[in-house]
């Protein structure tokens, strides 16, 4: 994995957390390099939904992969009430971090799945 240094400052943060807890499944950086590419697409006013915030890593790459863009609704789920916890703060107001099982979220009605679990 890349040096926690060289990681945009969301996503070090959340491996921070990741580290303090144990948390070994956070998202590769070539993975979340791919995924802040995507994001970056996402057309004008669109919405992302990731299921599976464990620590927020990738919630930090979809973020930094947005740049200076505030117009897309990034909504991140997770179903262990600890790490949504410990996710659920130091995100920009686009950011909707929630706690539940996603199943049930979705039969809500949700966005654009541009991020799954596993
Ligand atoms: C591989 S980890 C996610 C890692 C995280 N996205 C990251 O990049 O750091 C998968 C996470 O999905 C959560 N999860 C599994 N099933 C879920 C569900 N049905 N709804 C919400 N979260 C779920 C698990 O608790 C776990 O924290």
């Amino acid at each position: 994995m890349a040096m926690n240094a060289d990681l945009p400052e969301l996503v070090r943060v959340a491996h921070e957390r990741a580290e303090e807890v144990g948390f070994d499944y956070s998202c590769d950086p070539d993975v979340g390099q791919l995924l802040a590419v995507l994001a970056a697409r996402v057309p004008e006013g669109g919405r992302i939904l990731e299921i599976g915030t464990g620590l927020g890593a990738r919630v930090g790459w979809l973020v930094s992969g947005l740049g200076p863009r505030t117009d897309v609704t990034v909504t991140t789920i997770e179903s262990d009430p600890e790490r949504a916890g410990l996710a659920a703060q130091g995100w920009p107001e686009f950011v909707d971090p929630r706690v539940g099982d996603a199943a049930v979220e979705l039969a809500h009605g949700s966005g654009v799945i541009l991020a799954t679990a596993r």
